[in-house]
């Protein structure tokens, strides 16, 4: 049976909002996902209709679905398709007022194994998304969700190890992080087929005048993140440790990353959309920023604190593209929009900690996509 409640997962009451709400509801490719689910929560909660254009491929997104048209019912309108199908893609796009384009396959090791499926899904859905934009009359604002591989390995950013991370040599790198002039240099399938869909949509912003932006994200963490051990490794570490089951670190566990919290990335991606006018045909780094830079090792602390016992930890090799230090460098969408960061990483690793603990404990860990 269908329950309402009148907070939000934030703990914010829930606006009455059948009076504002606009007629045609915001489209989210992949909304069953992680981060389709907390963007889908916050509309809702601001008073639009959201469409969820999901192939529930994810194992685990299933729940988010369930949870989402749970709780919030007739706000919910759902499409299982596939991105693939550029008819379904079309006729979604043209019943939408905003398009948040998130669907992908996600994860580098997947891409290596099967690059050909990995373009198919990546560059070709998004194409898929574009020309239905394309063919709209008044094509509706579109945000695409890009990744920090678009920059490569970045072998050449020098870094030194200090303590449980490496830091950069580079003193204007170690201050601000990589910005969005850093040159673009793909590495793995999965890092050409974003890299391929992002300039497309950069593309399609300067040739036909499209209003569409790129993020380029770092590391995103939050309540609904059926993180596994190839892609969402900070839910996947603490779903691992709150299971008392062992880790793999591939490489040595330095590796660092700006992590964001999905609550302040959902805020920007509505800001871009809000302010689509001035951050239409550009790209745009976000994530924590230098403030909120951890590694793998240091997280993994925090978290053993929490559990009160050390996991046990096997390490394997690098894997393929990883970089040694990711930190976005977000001054220019800061500068831009407003925006800014409200949740430091030790608070959003405690909150993502309280809601496994309230939602997932008695399930085992994900394993494999
Ligand atoms: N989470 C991060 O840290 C992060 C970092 C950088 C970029 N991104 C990008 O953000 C987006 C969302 O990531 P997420 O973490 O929410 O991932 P997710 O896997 O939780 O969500 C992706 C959703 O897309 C759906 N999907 C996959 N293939 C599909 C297809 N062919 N057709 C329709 N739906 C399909 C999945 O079922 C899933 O619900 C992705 O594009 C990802 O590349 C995420």
């Amino acid at each position: 049976m269908r329950r309402r409640i009148d907070t939000a997962p934030n703990g914010k009451p829930l606006r009455s909002a059948a009076s504002c709400r606009s007629r045609r509801p915001v489209m989210i490719s992949g909304g069953a996902g992680f981060i389709g689910t907390n963007l889908a929560t916050q509309l809702i909660e601001n008073g639009r209709d959201v469409l969820l254009f999901d192939n529930l491929s994810r194992p685990g997104v299933e729940e988010n679905l369930a949870w989402l048209t749970d709780q919030y019912g007739e706000h919910v309108k759902v499409e299982v398709q596939d991105i693939r199908d550029s008819l379904a893609v079309r006729h979604a796009v043209a019943r939408s007022s905003a398009v948040f384009h998130l669907a992908a396959q996600v994860a580098v090791t997947h891409s290596l194994v099967d690059p050909g499926f990995d373009f198919e899904v990546n560059a070709r859905g998004t194409l898929n998304v574009l020309e239905a934009c394309r063919g709209c009359t008044t094509p509706p604002p579109l945000l695409f969700t890009s990744t920090n591989k678009v920059y490569g390995s970045l072998a050449d950013v020098r870094c030194v190890r200090d303590g449980d991370c490496y830091q950069p040599s580079c003193a204007e790198t170690r201050a601000h992080g990589v910005s969005e002039a850093r040159p673009l240099q793909f590495h793995s399938p999965y890092g050409c087929s974003k890299g391929a869909a992002d300039q497309y949509v950069l593309d399609y912003a300067r040739c036909y005048s499209l209003p569409a932006v790129v993020f380029r994200m770092s590391c995103i963490y939050g309540p609904h993140q059926c993180g596994n051990e190839d892609q969402g490794w900070l839910a996947h570490f603490a779903r691992r440790i709150i299971a008392d089951e062992p880790l793999s670190i591939y490489g040595d566990g330095r590796q660092v990353r700006d992590v964001l919290f999905v609550t302040d990335l959902v805020a920007a991606m509505l800001k871009a959309i809000d302010q689509i006018k001035v951050t239409a045909g550009q790209a745009f780094n976000i994530g924590g920023g230098p403030a909120n830079a951890v590694s793998l090792l240091q997280v993994i602390d925090h978290l053993a604190e929490l559990r009160g016992q050390r996991p046990e930890v096997e390490y394997g090799p690098w894997r393929q593209g990883d970089q040694k230090y990711y930190v976005s460098d977000t001054r220019r969408f800061q500068a831009t929009t407003g925006w800014a960061p409200a949740v430091d990483a030790p608070q959003g690793i405690e909150r993502l900690w309280a809601w496994l603990a309230e939602h997932v404990v008695e399930q085992p860990a994900l394993s494999g996509v």
